[in-house]
């Protein structure tokens, strides 16, 4: 039996985004694909309502911090990576596999990264990127990026590289508003598509930057990247089609609804999973006022089983995620993106407090 993801991702694909790559393929040099690729490129910057550039890459999500590492740090420059949960520290190691140091922020997992903190730091160094994880999976907190870009307008040569792996095209992110350099997320989360696509949306001040930097690689270079797509409204080398034949209808979707109604829909989901979990004498791992959208981290105060619960839920045709890493037992989790409503919500929830008997 199918069972419904409410996991962090990857989330449900519904059954007619998923018949989209079915379709006869085109080739990647044809003038279909040019069309494809375009109506895709067209939808993103309407939905995120941005001037700013996208690609779509074949790749996951992951491929945007090595993109980080290659592209924004000057020979000689290094990073500032704020770290809350595993994320945030996977792109820690990322930009130091990159051959560049990096300084940490680190603040205990649940916490958010205060611009206080930020601020610190830039005085003290001079940096070329800051790294943000937008919403820890692992966590659960999401972070402010408006108060974040507030204090880098200070230190204009930092850039402002952030991960929306798990919250793009679900929380609200509108990159001139919160001033990233690199916004970017993985089609798996809250796109509601299959995992292999990667969406980043460039400033052109990280697009200069890019051109001032040497040793980008090649699939991970971004100026190749776009001035591949200025000439000829294509990607480098083959994507996968099909993937993008369902993006091309999520996206449509997607738009019908709006990018402020999609979050309020997550918005809702979250409120709502939150009330729960407090109310039936769980807690919330994540720090008030820094709460995630897309996922809920619940503090197991009840030290109930997770795997049997997952076990007992997988009958019904549903799952959830255990805590992550670290967190495993301690916390669960619930993965409230991509297509889900508040009604499934209500009766995901329901199933738990049946098997639970709470
Ligand atoms: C916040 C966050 N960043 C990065 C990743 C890695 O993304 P991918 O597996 O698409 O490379 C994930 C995956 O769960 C994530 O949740």
């Amino acid at each position: 039996m199918h069972k419904k993801l409410w996991i962090p991702g990857p989330t449900e694909v519904k059954e007619e985004v998923l018949n989209q790559q079915a379709k006869y393929l085109v080739g990647h040099r044809s003038n279909d694909f040019t069309l494809l690729y375009d109506s895709i490129l067209t939808q993103l910057k309407s939905f995120f309502k941005t001037e700013q550039h996208i690609t779509v890459l074949t790749a996951s999500g992951t491929i945007f911090m090595d993109i980080s590492g290659r592209n924004l740090i000057r020979p000689g420059k290094k990073a500032i990576c704020c770290v809350n949960g595993s994320f945030s520290d996977r792109m820690h190691k990322a930009i130091v596999g990159c051959g560049f140091e990096a300084d940490r922020i680190d603040v205990e997992w649940g916490h958010a990264i205060k611009p206080e903190m930020i601020r610190e730091m830039l005085e003290k160094n001079d940096y070329d990127i800051l790294t943000m994880c937008h919403n820890e999976t692992s966590t659960g907190v999401k972070a402010n990026l408006k108060e974040i870009s507030d204090v880098l307008k200070d230190y204009p040569e930092t850039l402002l590289v952030v991960d929306a792996v798990s919250s793009m095209a679900g929380d609200l992110l509108l990159p001139e508003e919160m001033g990233t350099d690199l916004l970017f997320a993985s089609s798996q989360k809250c796109f509601a598509l299959p995992p292999g696509l990667a969406v980043g949306i460039v400033s052109q001040r990280a697009l200069d930057r890019a051109k001032e930097v040497p040793n980008k690689g090649l699939y991970t270079d971004l100026i190749g990247i776009f001035s591949y797509y200025e000439k000829k409204k294509q990607t480098p080398s083959t994507p996968n089609i099909s993937l993008l034949y369902a993006m091309d209808y999520k996206l449509k979707e997607l738009l019908t609804e709006g990018a402020e109604n999609v979050a309020k829909r997550h918005k809702e989901m979250a409120d709502y999973t939150h009330e729960w979990a407090l109310s039936h004498g769980f807690g919330l791992f994540a720090e008030e006022g820094y709460r995630s959208v897309t996922v809920t981290t619940v503090a197991n105060k009840l030290e109930k089983d997770v795997n049997e619960l997952n076990k007992a839920l997988g009958e019904k045709g549903l799952i959830i995620a255990n805590g992550y890493g670290k967190l495993k037992n301690q916390t669960f989790r619930i993965g409230h993106m991509g297509d889900h409503t508040l009604d499934d919500l209500k009766e995901l929830l329901k199933a738990i407090e049946e098997i639970w008997n709470l």
